[in-house]
């Protein structure tokens, strides 16, 4: 069974701009990625009309929940 983080990862934006689910952030961070250039590479986030200034700062986030940071 998904727990509550789980299935608000799967319904959350993480990319609004590219329109990437926060889900796939997330499964980039816990296959071992640790920064953003690398999640970027991975999920195509970061490249939209806001320049990542919306899914970088989620991503700092994440990486230092994480102890990534
Ligand atoms: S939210 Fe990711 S590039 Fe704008």
């Amino acid at each position: 069974m998904a727990t509550e983080e789980e299935i608000l990862a799967r319904l959350k934006p993480g990319c609004i701009c590219k329109g990437i689910k926060l889900r796939l952030i997330i499964q980039a961070i816990e296959n071992g990625a640790t920064s953003f250039e690398q999640i970027a590479r991975i999920t195509d986030i970061g490249s939209g009309s806001c320049g990542s200034k919306r899914c970088g700062r989620k991503v700092a986030e994440l990486l230092k929940e994480r102890g990534d940071v």
